[in-house]
């Protein structure tokens, strides 16, 4: 990984799962240019989720968010690139699909701010944090790409 490289967890809830929505969400990030470095489905324990969310446990929509994250399969992803922390919320949307822009993911595909089908790390924190709890180490796959050389 190159030193400038960082890493940013992306899942797609079971929303996203549920309605196909798979090949399209991972093309976005693929054809922007970022690197897939880990993707395993999983179907989170309502603890599970509740940790995934901890900073959100004094909501009144937490038990309800954690419900739906532990309804289904959820594909956990780890995507690297140049400022992919910050670019993927870009690519994501606003947090109520109400509001995302289209051209976004959440503004051409979802319409309700409790079933917006992707999360995406907010920070460099949030996204060391989340890798840690959704992944191993050793599940995360370092290698170089072919196409890398035209995109850096
Ligand atoms: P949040 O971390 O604020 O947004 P984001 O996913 O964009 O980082 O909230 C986490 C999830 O909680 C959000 O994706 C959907 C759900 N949520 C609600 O169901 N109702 C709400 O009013 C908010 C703010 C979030």
């Amino acid at each position: 990984m190159l030193p400038r490289m960082e890493r940013t967890f992306i899942a797609i809830k079971p929303d996203g799962v549920q309605r196909g929505l798979i090949s399209e969400i991972v093309s976005r990030f693929e054809r922007k240019g970022y690197k897939l470095v880990a993707i395993k489905l999983v179907v989170p324990s309502k603890q599970f989720a509740e940790k995934h969310y901890h900073d959100l446990k004094e909501r009144p929509f937490f038990n309800g968010l954690c419900d739906f994250l532990s309804s289904g399969p959820v594909l956990a992803m780890v995507w690297e690139g140049e400022g992919v922390i910050k670019y993927g919320r870009k690519l994501i949307g606003a947090t109520d699909p109400s509001k995302s822009e289209p051209g976004t993911i959440r503004g051409d595909l979802a319409v309700v701010v409790g079933r917006n089908i992707i999360h995406g790390s907010d920070g460099p924190e949030t996204a060391k944090d989340e890798i840690a709890l959704w992944f191993q180490p050793k599940e995360l796959v370092s290698y170089t790409s072919n196409e890398e050389k035209w995109i850096y």
